[in-house]
């Protein structure tokens, strides 16, 4: 009955990739330029990114139990899984670290926070492209 309406993942995949791109380099701006507003609306885009990381790993969740059973597509699927639980997390303490200290912006651990940002963008664009790589190359979700 609810494989009728799958996939279901590849409606809510965009909207974390595109939220989480556009907060790290809001946030990267407002430490460049050192305006707080611009690092404010990053915080944003980034707890709407992570909200929209939690909707693609419960409808991706779902999505995998009609993969077909095969050894390569369930090892691509782990690491896909990897990728998505990493990205919960960094984007998780990435909220957090600034909320936590509040002198962030001020001191030198900023940078420590960039680099966290780097792994972030790098973790979505690796999330992405194993995803795509279950689509395109094993058919995953299509046929
Ligand atoms: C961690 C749990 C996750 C699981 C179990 C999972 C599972 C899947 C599955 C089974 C597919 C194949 C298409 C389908 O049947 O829906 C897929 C594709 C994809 N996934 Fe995930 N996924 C997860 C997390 C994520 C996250 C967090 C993102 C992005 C932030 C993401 C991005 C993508 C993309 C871009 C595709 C390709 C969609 C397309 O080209 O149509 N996935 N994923």
């Amino acid at each position: 009955m609810l494989e009728a309406f799958a996939p279901f993942h590849p409606r809510f995949v965009h909207f974390p990739i595109a939220l989480c791109l556009v907060g790290a380099a809001f946030i990267a701006l407002g430490v460049w330029r050192k305006q707080e507003r611009w690092t404010g609306y990053g915080q944003i885009s980034l707890v709407l990114g992570w909200v929209g990381i939690l909707a693609a790993v419960i409808t991706g969740l779902i999505d995998q139990t009609f993969a077909p059973d095969d050894a390569a597509v369930a090892a691509l699927l782990n690491q896909h899984i990897t990728a998505g639980i990493a990205l919960v997390v960094a984007v998780g303490l990435a909220i957090y670290w600034p909320i936590r200290n509040k002198k962030l912006w001020q001191t030198s651990a900023k940078w420590g926070y960039l680099a966290l940002l780097v792994a972030i963008v790098l973790l979505v664009i690796v999330e992405a492209w194993l995803g795509g790589k279950l689509v395109y190359q094993y058919g995953v979700g299509v046929q």
